[in-house]
């Protein structure tokens, strides 16, 4: 899809060093990407195995940035990985990495500005998130039944294929596909392509949800830059199901941390944008404002939290819950045929 943007202007009217220039930027383009992506067989230059290699990528590892992001405990579990193994390897991605551990401050200014943000169909909300739903981060958006959390994904899943905006795919997980054609319309966009591009997956389980997390790893790095945005719509619903009651909630919590911290290395080693819808809890008085589900672990991996309200017909108010930089305002919005808009004043 990129190379396709890219080829545009090699049109038969060129001279020949247009043509050279073209070529040597697309050269450095592949090399950027190459970078940002650095493939696990990299690691053979230095001596690691094609076995050791495969196992890594059995678990869902395929780039040096996503070895860096492991646990070695979890290494320790792959057959025949001992310490001795373990330091070969991790010196060895040390060695090939381009990512020292450190970087200034002006370094990261710049690693920021390949941050893109997802418009959400509506201004209002853009302008309550700072421009709109942030790549390389997660955002939580919770609300009760019909808050327009699911209508928010599909229109996010058309929105990220616009291409001035920088986005082409996007990987969610819930269901009615067809409430994709209508907002595809809106945004003048091809219903077919933009069905062709969104990849959809339904887990059953939590552990089922965090196995697909880890596919989606494997998709993403397959298909370098292209994927922009990954949903998972209701988050907590399956946990709420497989944990019961009290005795089983340090586990709950501790699977849902890990289920968290796969969604924030994804959205940091592919550069995504990262959307979990979160339901609220019922058990509240009328005095005690919904709070969402999920606790301090849900909390704290959450980077922009935003509360849905309902208000008069399709009407919705959104407000910030948590945000480290953004200003705790609200923004209503309405929810459409062609998905999430401005509300008609
Ligand atoms: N095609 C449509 N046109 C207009 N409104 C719609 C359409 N489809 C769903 N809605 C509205 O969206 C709301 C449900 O939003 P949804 O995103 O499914 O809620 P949540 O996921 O928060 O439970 C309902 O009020 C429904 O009337
Ligand atoms: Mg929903």
């Amino acid at each position: 899809m990129m190379s396709e943007v890219a080829e545009k202007p090699a049109n038969s009217s060129q001279t020949a060093t247009e043509a050279e220039t073209l070529e040597s930027c697309e050269q450095l383009d592949l090399e950027e990407e190459e970078i940002c992506f650095q493939d696990i067989d990299m690691l053979i230059d230095q001596g690691v195995s094609i076995n050791d290699i495969k196992c890594l990528k059995d678990i869902g590892i395929n780039t040096i940035k996503g070895l860096q992001m492991t646990v070695r405990k979890i290494l320790r579990s792959l057959k025949g990985f001992d310490e001795a193994k373990i330091d070969k390897i991790m010196e060895a991605c040390c060695k090939v990495s381009v990512n020292s551990g450190f970087v200034t401050a002006l370094e990261v200014m710049d690693q920021r500005k390949e941050i893109f943000k997802l418009q959400t169909g509506s201004s209002n909300l853009d302008n309550l998130l700072g421009g709109g739903i942030e790549s390389m981060a997660i955002t939580e958006v919770f609300g009760e039944f019909g808050t327009g959390k699911t209508q928010l994904s599909h229109t996010l899943c058309v929105t990220a294929q616009i291409p001035d905006s920088n986005g082409y795919l996007g990987a969610h997980k819930h269901s009615r596909p067809h409430r994709l054609k209508p907002i595809a319309e809106r945004f003048n966009l091809d219903p077919t392509s933009v069905l062709e591009n969104v990849l959809y997956a339904r887990a059953y389980t939590s552990e089922h949800q965090y196995q697909l997390l880890g596919n989606i790893g494997a998709k993403l790095h397959e298909e370098p830059g292209i994927f922009k945005l990954l949903i998972v719509d209701s988050v907590m619903a399956l946990f709420r199901v497989d944990f019961s009651g009290r005795a089983e909630l340090a586990e709950r919590q501790q699977k849902l941390g890990r289920t968290m911290s796969k969604l924030q290395k994804l959205s940091e080693e592919f550069g995504v944008a990262v959307l979990v819808t979160n339901q609220i809890t019922s058990d509240l008085g009328e005095a005690e404002a919904a709070k969402p589900v999920g606790g301090n672990v849900l909390a704290h991996s959450s980077t922009t939290r935003v509360a849905l309200k309902k208000g008069k017909g399709n009407r919705r108010v959104a407000s910030v819950y948590d945000s480290p930089d953004l200003e705790e305002s609200e923004a209503s919005f309405a929810i459409t045929k062609g998905g999430i808009d401005d509300p008609e004043h």
